[in-house]
């Protein structure tokens, strides 16, 4: 089998890597993302160093050495056969011979190479169900200078009855949040994963703005509100820096506020990847509403299921672990604990639409995947909408039973 990996762009302009694997008359093609606010336990994700060269992000010589390396020496067929082969030839345990770039680029062309589906979704499981669209209409932390602590506050329409409607729902709601920004001077340009991320002066006016805009559009009984706290970024020193100075006890209180009072019904990193006491604790609290660990578990089986006190929900990113095979382990070790699980895209994304195809032939039952807004997200969404024409009569949209505990 040939292998062809390049570097291209991420959509924040940043270099990272395609590969075309070309077998016969076949050519199939991957591109992977990255993640600005990453856990520290992910799989490492390898780059060149050369400061000349896009200030050492670059990802030139490991294409270079992929081609010189791996062209010809893999042999396309099952998957998990495949990744475990990708695995032998990294060797280490974080992934750092070959990087998570390298090794998911190759794991998912090889996924595309291999299907004999006309759809992809089909090659990786029998599901029919739409997933719930988490809209991340309004970006914060890492992911813009709003001056908001919380990084994504998202929109979840379970009201809808089908995915296309869902989409739509989302959509009006970005709608109408845009004109009550232009109406009050504030700025309309968006952050990384597509929210808007105008300078705001408290997470309550973030909460109102968001809120208002539902029952501008008359959806509040069909939709309800997630956020990413991302708390792992608050921490420092032994405390948490979000709205003052706090230990973990304090910002529970201040998550039930907000459960409380705006309708949240979904927490992500409510605190930080290391916090497990805390975690517990959350959980012990706020466990009526889905508690997602995303920094906390990256992806990894092993740490799933060290989690059944701490979280009731994971997230999935491909890249924080490595191969396709991982990824699905993951979902499996969600489900052995009855927990749900929520495909994800990252902050930085290329216009590679698989995690699309994963959540529903897995049956994965929520996606996280931007604002319905910038190119690199919509390319999900768009292939979220083919797959439901596609399964016609027999698609089924997730709705609240996406949430365990709605
Ligand atoms: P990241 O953000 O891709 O920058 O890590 C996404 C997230 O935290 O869920
Ligand atoms: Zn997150």
């Amino acid at each position: 089998m040939r292998i062809h990996a390049r570097e291209i762009l991420d959509s924040r302009g940043q270099p990272t890597l395609e590969v075309d694997l070309i077998e016969g008359d076949r050519l199939a093609r991957a591109a992977v993302p990255s993640g600005a606010s990453c856990g520290s336990h992910e799989a490492y994700e390898k780059r060149d160093g050369e400061v000349s060269w896009y200030a050492g992000r670059g990802v030139r010589r490991l294409a270079a050495w992929i081609n010189e390396t791996l062209d010809g020496k893999l042999v396309p067929g099952d998957q998990q056969v495949f990744d475990q082969r990708l695995l032998e030839i990294d060797g280490t345990p974080d992934k750092s011979r070959l990087g998570a770039n390298t090794i998911l680029a190759l794991s998912m062309a090889h996924a595309r190479l291999v299907s004999k589906e006309s759809a992809l979704f089909r090659s990786f499981g029998s599901g029919v169900i739409l997933p719930v669209p988490l809209l991340n209409i309004f970006n914060g932390g890492k992911h813009a200078n709003s001056g908001s602590d919380i990084q994504e506050y998202m929109v979840a329409p379970v009201g809808a009855r089908s995915f296309s409607e869902a989409l739509e729902m989302g959509v009006a709601i970005m709608r109408a949040l845009k004109g009550r920004l232009q109406r009050s001077g504030m700025s309309t340009a968006v952050g990384d994963e597509g929210g808007f991320a105008p300078r705001i002066s408290s997470h309550a006016e973030v909460f109102e703005l968001i809120l208002q805009s539902v029952e501008d559009v008359g959806l509040q009984k069909d939709v309800f509100l997630a956020l990413d706290c991302a708390a792992t970024e608050w921490f420092q020193d032994g405390y948490y820096h979000v709205e003052g100075k706090k230990s973990s006890a304090e910002v529970i209180s201040l998550l039930a506020s907000w459960v409380r009072d705006y309708r949240v019904a979904s927490i992500e990193d409510g605190l930080a990847e290391d916090d497990w006491d805390g975690w517990k604790l959350l959980k012990s609290q706020l466990g009526h509403i889905q508690l997602v660990g995303d920094d906390l578990f990256v992806t990894k089986s092993a740490l799933i299921l060290q989690g059944k006190d701490a979280a009731n929900a994971v997230l999935i990113k491909c890249n924080q672990v490595g191969t396709l095979t991982e990824t699905m382990a993951a979902i499996t070790a969600a489900r052995s604990l009855g927990f749900a699980s929520i495909m994800s895209h990252r902050s930085g994304e290329t216009t590679d639409d698989m995690i699309a195809d994963l959540a529903v032939g897995l049956g994965v039952l929520q996606i996280k995947t931007g604002a319905p807004c910038r190119g690199e997200r919509i390319a999900k969404y768009n292939q979220l909408l083919r797959i439901e024409e596609l399964l016609g009569v027999d698609a089924r949209y997730a709705g609240r039973s996406a949430f365990l505990s709605s």
